[in-house]
């Protein structure tokens, strides 16, 4: 099997693991062999890549754990969101420039719980996208529909009018900073469908229903990718054909294989089974086998 995006393992460990956690479970993975010598040659030129995602108050832990170990190339540290501005009145919010003062250049950005529950929308993921990307960050940014929308059929007009949404969000707030995105920028970016439904509820997708999904999408950037679908909605939007997209939702070790093997699936990004060193490393070790 060849991915030719390679393969992105992204733990999302949610409001889970504080420092004293963060640093056992990082400990913990050193005890069961990481890296074994496959993961270690796969994340090599970075065909494999692989994150945590941890609380705000475990990220300089972690990043000073994984740097203890040696492991800065192989297991990267990263937010699980990020505000747009760089400072202000905004309580509550961290912001780029202050993640990186510790290290910090990777953040997840739009993920369905801090759209339930936070009032985060298309709009707001697409102005923390653009900025994060200008600032030299990399961001996995999430879409997908609930089980009302999927029930109703509307899973692909609901992608679409949430890819559409971001990234024109994003592509007026670059414009509002005098900039424009470039390659750099669209390299930096990772997409993650995550259906609703399948969040932490043991309801995966199937591979036949996530390869939907990821194919519709990737078919959805190369149209408005091209002078037409540009021109018709002004968007600027990231290749269709390098940019990864994860999966996500009730992703485990037994399942990773199956949905790796769909040629549109680049990876994962994964909640529950991320928590324990013993099925993280199981799934870092199914993505350097996919590769
Ligand atoms: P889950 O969470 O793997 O626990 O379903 C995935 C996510 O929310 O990113």
């Amino acid at each position: 099997m060849s991915k030719p995006r390679g393969v992105f393992v992204a733990g999302n460990w949610k409001m889970n693991h504080g420092p004293a956690a963060a640093r056992a479970f990082l400990d913990g993975l050193a005890r069961l062999g990481f890296p074994s010598d496959a993961v270690r040659r796969a994340s090599g030129g970075r065909a494999l890549q692989s994150a945590v995602l941890v609380p705000a108050v475990s990220l300089e832990v972690a990043r000073a754990s994984v740097a203890q170990h040696g492991w800065s190339d192989l297991l990267q540290v990263g937010s699980q969101n990020t505000h747009f501005e760089a400072s202000g009145a905004f309580t509550g919010e961290v912001s780029a420039p202050l993640l990186k003062e510790i290290g910090i250049e990777l953040s997840l950005v739009g993920h369905s719980e801090r759209r339930q529950h936070f009032g985060e929308t298309d709009e707001s993921a697409g102005k923390r996208t653009a900025s994060l990307l200008s600032q030299g960050f990399e961001v996995i940014l999430c879409i997908g529909e609930t089980r009302p929308e999927r029930e109703a059929g509307q899973t692909e007009a609901v992608l679409s009018r949430q890819l559409g949404e971001v990234f024109r969000a994003a592509g007026a707030w670059m414009k509002s900073k005098g900039l424009e995105f470039s390659r750099t920028h669209w390299a930096r970016l990772t997409l993650a469908y995550e259906p609703v439904w399948a969040i932490g509820t043991g309801l995966t997708a199937t591979p036949e229903q996530a390869q939907e999904a990821h194919a519709f999408i990737r078919q959805w950037l190369r149209g408005a990718g091209t002078a037409g679908g540009a021109a018709a909605g002004a968007l600027s939007v990231p290749p269709a054909e390098t940019t990864a997209i994860l999966y996500g939702g009730s992703v485990t070790p037994e399942n990773f294989a199956g949905l790796l093997a769909c040629p549109d699936v680049d990876g994962g990004l994964v909640g529950g089974a991320s928590l324990k060193p013993e099925s993280f490393l199981k799934l870092i070790e199914t993505g350097a086998q996919a590769i």
